[in-house]
């Protein structure tokens, strides 16, 4: 047996990075390779990297310049640590990361991790590797190929897991480096993501997050020959015995509705398991922008969406992206984000400043001052921020269903998430981890719910759409 070697693999950026470092992590362990939650004495560190912003770009330069003391300190003991750098910016700038970073021994794009084990091999015998996308490595043997986790490494990371249903987009927005980093969309089969759902549910996960750069443009083939559409998939899946909740993110406008297919919207509507909340980005409240980010729908196609969804499921929560300072935002424009934020009325946002990412057309575009991006930033923040507290300040005295994942910071309690996400402690017995119960709300503190356990089983759960009056 090959003795064990230490792994650190820290993750950037969004849950699709998150997913992949899981996976190779389960390509790397029949090697040998067991996960550390420290670079200190890891064999093998792989940075999983994100390129969606200029300073998601740069947190990996600073961490290789820490990871290279690691390394030569390591050296000067005689214990050799091979160095990683994956995700989007290992795509994007390969070349620059081995001229920047002498540290680094591998360079692989984000759909090369199933040759991880082979490229290893090589750099330990002290060739650079370095593999981008090319015709070598299409996505569809990504999918293929990744190591299944082991029954023990499921159970290890929860009662909540992802599942990659797609990857990388074809809607080119201006600002957007995701599809040139991740390539054109492409739509996993069916039976494979089945799979996967079955083998996790097996390991004790409830609740499965169907992840994707857009992943409601999923188009998988069924076996009858009718096409499956991510809202079809959702019922398939939630068919499957112990899957109790089931998500999706991050969502185009556009594609909540395809070729006049309504089956998404009506999942939510027709499937129980389908959480009532929807990360559904919208970037700006102002059709000028929208146009000129290439989003292709109106601020008016946005709300009927959100409308048409909260008629079928009155107490569904909505979150979003927002890009302030967009080339050519006026105070106009700024001002319709701000509107559409309480026309919509947000259970949470992501918000950031507009980041020029080389190659994309919006780097083009004439940019707007720092000092206008910064105070629109933080504006809208506060709004944002306003508008959550007002959401989970309406959640207290409500009592709805919590799936328990995990022991609290405090002796005797347990953390769980609400149906709109937010984490819920509550006291309770460690035995309720894995499970899910009714919990009414007692007070709101630091971004959490806190709650008490109901213990009359069959109590109905209480509803937000009565709350918010919808
Ligand atoms: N600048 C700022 N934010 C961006 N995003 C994507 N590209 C950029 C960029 N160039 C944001 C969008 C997207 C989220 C994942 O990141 O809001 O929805
Ligand atoms: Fe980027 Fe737009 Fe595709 Fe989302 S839809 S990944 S923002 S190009």
């Amino acid at each position: 047996m090959t003795k064990p070697r230490k792994l650190y693999v820290k993750s950037y950026g969004c849950q699709m990075n998150v997913y992949d470092s899981h996976r190779m992590a389960d390509t790397l362990a029949p090697e040998g390779f067991i996960e550390t939650a420290t670079p200190d004495d890891a064999d093998l560190v792989i940075l999983n990297t994100c390129n969606i912003r200029e300073k998601a770009a740069d947190k990996v330069y600073s961490e290789l310049g820490r990871i290279r003391v690691l390394k030569d300190e390591a050296a000067r003991e005689g214990r050799r640590v091979t160095v990683a750098v994956a995700g989007c910016v290992a795509q994007a700038e390969g070349e620059e990361i081995i001229r920047r970073a002498p540290a680094v021994d591998i360079v692989i794009g984000t759909q090369g991790y199933h040759r991880l084990p082979e490229m290893l091999r090589r750099a330990e015998r002290g060739e650079i590797q370095r593999k981008q996308i090319d015709t070598e490595f299409p996505v569809e043997d990504k999918f293929e190929h990744l190591a299944a986790p082991s029954r023990a490494a499921m159970r290890k990371r929860g009662v909540s897991a992802f599942i990659a249903v797609q990857e990388g987009c074809d809607k080119f927005c201006t600002f957007c480096v995701v599809p040139y980093t991740r390539g054109a969309e492409v739509s996993r089969p069916v039976a494979s993501i089945v799979a996967e759902a079955e083998r996790l549910a097996d390991a004790g996960v409830r609740e499965i997050t169907l992840i994707g750069q857009n992943v409601n443009a999923y188009h998988g083939d069924g076996a009858d020959g009718r096409p499956f559409t991510l809202g079809r998939l959702l019922h398939r899946l939630a068919e499957i015995p112990g899957v109790a909740r089931l998500r999706y993110s991050t969502s185009h406008p556009r594609d909540m509705v395809r070729d006049s297919d309504d089956s998404l919207i009506a999942a939510h509507r027709d499937l129980p398991a389908l959480m009532p909340q929807l990360h559904l980005p919208v970037q700006s409240g102002s059709d000028r922008m929208l146009e000129a980010m290439n989003r292709r729908h109106t601020r008016a196609d946005y709300m009927r969406i959100v409308e048409r969804l909260r008629q079928v499921r009155p107490d569904i929560a909505f979150s979003s992206d927002f890009i302030v300072g967009f080339p050519g935002e006026t105070d106009d424009d700024f001002n319709d984000t701000l509107r559409l934020i309480d026309d919509v009325g947000y259970a949470a946002a992501y918000s950031f400043k507009y980041s020029p990412r080389p190659g994309t057309p919006a780097a083009e575009m004439a940019q707007l001052p720092e000092a206008v991006k910064d105070e629109r930033l933080q504006r809208l923040q506060r709004l944002i921020e306003r508008r959550q507290a007002d959401f989970m300040d309406r959640c207290v005295g409500l009592t709805f269903d919590v799936l328990f994942e995990r022991p609290g910071r405090h002796p005797g309690q347990i953390v769980g998430r609400s149906p709109y996400l937010q984490p819920v402690p509550v006291v309770g017995p460690s035995s309720l981890i894995g499970e899910i119960a009714p919990v009414t709300i007692t007070e709101v503190r630091t971004n959490s719910l806190f709650g008490v356990l109901v213990h009359e089983p069959g109590r109905a759960a209480g509803s937000l759409a009565e709350a918010i009056g919808a």
